[in-house]
């Protein structure tokens, strides 16, 4: 199966991975309401059709987060991608700098931030969850410093783990052993389960020197999940703003105000997300409150956004919405699942094809011309 875009990439993971880690990626919470929603209102737009101006090549390379990109995307932070493929926050990594792409490791990972900067020398930027532990907090921020990373993604919507019900079935986050069921299902993914263990026994990176997180990949996952800070509070941004130096970007804001508080508690960016439709359902999708925000924070924030993007036409019309750049969540962990590196960089090219193509057939020339013209190229649907 050729790998053309995003739904096929996430039918060859459905086809690749034991079911417990294909419907964790793929799942939202409750209803899934808000996940569709992110999906669906990308329709609320349509983009308006330029002819006869076409220039010859298209300039797609922007500003975001201080820093020159050849694409308005980059990888956002997805965790435990290497469960999905063998070494996968490393070879999704490659992927994203052959592209010349940053890529921002989740604090649940496989690899640990030391790791993945001995593997590559590209753009790593850090995700941070607070957790209860204070100094395993310290920690990370000191492996983070000393790994070179100058932007921090603090995540803050998911305090309150909400309830994925796929995952509450299939024992995701509650198993801390394999069970005989899940062994079975690994074993019916023999080309999963080689490459998977070719890698060696997955451990989660921040915790394996923690004896107390326990031993297996399982035990810990459910024990890191644990340990999220649920009092998360604008005083821990606070404390966090003093304590890093670097870029601070908040992610996980999906209202004005949230977004006007995060740039008076001195965050360089927020990032508008509802976790992927993983945590708040029914809450409103991002795109339908992006023209919001951007129209309402002025300078010195910068805007990005995630959720539901697939195609380049989704990120286009962001874009034109005030976005400053986009993060890409399953799109690529589903490109990683099906074909490690080179199915994230299937997916990263696929989504810079259709926003070439995209812009040329609007006579568009570059994506800061599109940023410039904003909402003007586009009309209601
Ligand atoms: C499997 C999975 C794991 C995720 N893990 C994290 C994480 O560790 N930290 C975080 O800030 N966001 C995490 N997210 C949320 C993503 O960063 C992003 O907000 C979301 O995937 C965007 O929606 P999309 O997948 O529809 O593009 C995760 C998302 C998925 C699908």
């Amino acid at each position: 199966m050729k790998l053309i875009n995003a739904d096929d990439a996430r039918e060859m993971a459905r086809r690749r991975l034991p079911r417990i880690f294909f419907d964790y990626i793929d799942g939202g919470s409750f209803d899934e309401a808000t996940l569709r929603a992110n999906r669906a209102d990308f329709g609320r737009w349509q983009l308006v059709q330029k002819v006869l101006v076409n220039p010859e090549k298209r300039d797609l390379s922007t500003s975001f987060l201080g820093e020159r990109h050849p694409l308005p995307f980059m990888l956002g932070p997805v965790g435990f991608l290497g469960l999905y493929a063998g070494k996968g926050e490393r070879e999704a990594a490659r992927a994203a700098h052959a592209a010349g792409l940053p890529l921002c490791l989740s604090s649940f990972s496989i690899a640990s931030l030391a790791e993945l900067r001995r593997e590559t020398t590209g753009s790593l930027h850090f995700q941070l969850y607070i957790l209860k532990d204070r100094s395993l907090c310290e920690e990370l921020l000191l492996e983070a410093e000393k790994a070179g990373v100058h932007t921090l993604f603090l995540t803050v919507d998911t305090a309150i783990t909400s309830v994925r019900e796929k995952d509450l079935r299939n024992g995701f986050r509650s198993l801390t052993k394999v069970s005989p069921a899940l062994l079975l299902q690994m074993l019916m993914r023999p080309s999963w389960f080689a490459d998977i263990m070719r890698a060696g026994a997955p451990q989660v990176g921040a915790v394996a020197h923690r004896p107390e997180f326990g031993k297996g990949v399982l035990e810990q996952v459910s024990n890191l999940s644990r340990s999220i800070d649920q009092t998360l509070s604008w005083r821990d941004v606070a404390w966090l703003r003093q304590r890093w130096r670097g870029r601070l970007v908040v992610k996980g804001i999906l209202s004005t105000n949230d977004a006007l508080r995060a740039k008076q508690e001195g965050a360089d960016a927020v990032v508008i997300s509802n976790h992927g439709g993983r945590q708040l359902d029914c809450a409103t999708s991002t795109i339908s409150v992006l023209p919001e925000i951007a129209g309402a924070v002025g300078d010195g924030l910068e805007i990005l956004i995630d959720g539901g993007f697939r195609r380049g036409s989704d990120v286009v019309k962001a874009l034109a919405l005030g976005a400053d750049g986009v993060l890409l969540g399953r799109a690529y962990a589903f490109g990683l699942a099906a074909a490690g590196s080179s199915g994230v960089s299937a997916m990263i090219e696929a989504i810079a094809t259709e926003i070439d193509i995209t812009l040329a057939l609007m006579g568009i020339a570059s994506v800061d011309e599109l940023k410039s013209l904003g909402t003007s190229v586009l009309r209601p649907a």
